[in-house]
């Protein structure tokens, strides 16, 4: 009898442990350090951090990471979380130094707001600021300690994906790394949760931190979830994403150009968010409702993703239904944090924080790389009409099928360097957002991309990549992500400024500052058929 008991006894503790670490580890991409982890929670509760460095402004994708903390408290851990606000700076300044307490006040409040809008006790979570402690004198002196024992090699790697990457390194970035690592120290946790992208920063810990004779920590790692609006999670695309503060009918907009192919669960932002955030916050008893008319099937409900997913992929919900229920869903979680941002503190702060750019102007380092070439919309053309223009002996009058509803009009200099005939049906390169320009009294609305030499001036257009059609985008390798403008400002000179790294290589590439132009589509190459080291123009 006594020993039924106990065998009872221990099954219970083994199901909440199971139920723990299932809560603690599901919807994760990786966990370093499982054993240690079961080991933890054997005899206590997990103690673990998330960092995020006060950069950008957060955003919707920012409620996957906010969903594991719910977890987290759940299976009750011991949750911190960090403002980092001088890894903020540590990366190539991404927060200017005068915006760098604004900015950390933002996402602290930005933060606590997403987490009361889920219904997350913050009186649970403990809220540190990295200055708070990484100014210290034995913190100083453990990042001199940690400096002569990392290779230069070995932090250079770990920050690769998160460190951004940029032509003349500095030696923040190579700083960034190792204090991470030192936080999980400080900050006297079990454990680190992180986004995959961080995996190497994790990995980095895990060889130095026993050198410096402190624990090697355990790691759990999110799995890069697409965005809704195109690109990874990053708050650097302003535009491009869902803001906290974004008005339903800016939701609405922004959801539209989300990518969500029917019967396509890979990279589908939209499901994705389902996945990470609508499903994990449901509670007991609520369901994900997709609301149709009765002639597009009616009412349907999932308790689980997997069976809206299933449901997605045989076609049997429409990408158009599905984003409808996701914009519900967003605003249910924006519209408390925006109640909170009525706040005139709050609101003269995110001013402050994040001054609109016209005004961020001026101040010098503000608007660091704000130049860069996923801003170009450069397409595949075809040359469906051409013929002399009227008034300018130099120049071609094309229309230039580019994937859109009717041709464009676009003039190019090219009579001296290509016949007529060689024009016609002709496939091209095409820069569609210059600002529309009159040469001669035609409207010009793009150009012909060419590599160009001047003595003896000689000029090719660009060949696009193999196997492309009208319409393919190309992009910049290394700068996929982002939207392009939709007019490059001339005022700012964002052609000129990107045109001077335009180049064609010795094996006939066309590249930007090495990088390849490649489609989007096939990832194949933008070449030239003959002209080495031409500029592009
Ligand atoms: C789904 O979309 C992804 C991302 O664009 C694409 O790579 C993949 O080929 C698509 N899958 C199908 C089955 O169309
Ligand atoms: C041309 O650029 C591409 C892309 O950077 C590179 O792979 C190739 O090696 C370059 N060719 C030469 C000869 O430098």
């Amino acid at each position: 009898m006594p020993n039924q008991r106990i065998e009872v006894l221990i099954a219970i503790i083994m199901a909440t442990l199971g139920e723990k670490k299932l809560l603690i580890t599901r919807n994760l991409q990786e966990v370093l350090g499982e054993e240690k982890l079961n080991e933890i929670l054997k005899t206590r509760d997990l103690k673990i951090y998330w960092g995020t460095a006060t950069t950008g402004r957060p955003h919707v994708a920012y409620f996957v990471p906010m969903s594991k903390i719910a977890d987290f408290l759940k299976a009750g851990c011991e949750v911190t979380i960090l403002f980092a606000d001088l890894h903020a700076y540590l990366d190539n300044m991404k927060a200017p130094w005068e915006l760098l307490a604004l900015r950390t006040q933002y996402y602290e409040a930005a933060i606590k707001a997403m987490l009361t809008s889920i219904g997350v006790p913050l009186e649970k979570l403990k809220f540190v600021r990295g200055t708070e402690y990484q100014l210290s004198k034995e913190y100083t002196l453990d990042v001199y300690r940690m400096s002569s024992v990392i290779t230069e090699h070995d932090a250079k790697k770990a920050g690769a994906e998160v460190v951004k990457q940029v032509d003349h390194p500095l030696l923040s970035g190579l700083l960034y790394p190792g204090l991470q690592a030192l936080d999980e120290e400080y900050l006297k946790v079990d454990a680190q949760f992180g986004g995959v992208d961080q995996r190497k920063i994790f990995t980095m810990a895990e060889k130095y931190l026993p050198q410096l004779n402190y624990a090697k920590r355990i790691h759990f790692m999110n799995p890069m979830v697409p965005g809704l609006t195109g690109g990874k999670m990053s708050a650097s695309e302003e535009d491009s994403k869902i803001d906290l503060l974004d008005n339903p009918s800016n939701v609405k907009k922004k959801l539209k150009k989300a990518f969500c192919e029917p019967g396509n669960i890979t990279e589908n932002g939209v499901l994705s968010f389902t996945k990470h955030v609508v499903f994990p916050l449901m509670k007991p008893g609520e369901t994900f409702k997709i609301c149709r008319a009765p002639e597009h099937g009616g009412n349907v409900e999932y308790t689980d993703f997997e069976h809206l997913e299933a449901a997605f992929a045989k076609e049997e919900i429409h990408p158009g239904d599905l984003k409808v229920s996701v914009e519900q869903a967003i605003n249910n979680l924006l519209a408390p944090i925006q109640e909170i941002f009525k706040d005139p503190k709050l609101q003269e702060l995110t001013k402050k924080a994040y001054p609109p750019p016209s005004k961020a102007k001026g101040k010098g380092n503000t608007e660091v790389d704000d130049i860069t070439p996923s801003k170009l919309d450069i397409r595949v053309g075809r040359i469906v009409d051409v013929s002399r223009h009227p008034d300018a002996d130099a120049l071609y009058v094309e229309k230039i099928d580019l994937g859109e509803e009717d041709p464009r009009t676009i003039v190019s200099g090219l009579v001296n360097f290509v016949p007529i005939e060689e024009m016609q049906n002709r496939d091209v390169v095409v820069l569609c957002n210059l600002k529309p320009a009159k040469m001669r009294g035609v409207e010009s609305k793009g150009m012909v991309l060419c590599a160009s030499i001047d003595e003896p001036k000689q000029v090719e257009p660009l060949l696009p990549p193999q196997g492309s059609n009208p319409g393919d985008k190309i992009v910049i390798e290394g700068y996929e992500t982002g939207e392009p403008d939709d007019v490059l400002n001339p005022k700012k000179k964002v052609w000129e400024k990107l045109q001077v790294d335009l180049k064609t290589n010795d094996s006939l590439m066309a590249v930007w500052q090495g990088n390849k132009l490649i489609s989007k589509i096939n990832g194949n190459p933008t070449t030239t058929k003959s002209m080495k080291n031409a500029q592009i123009k």
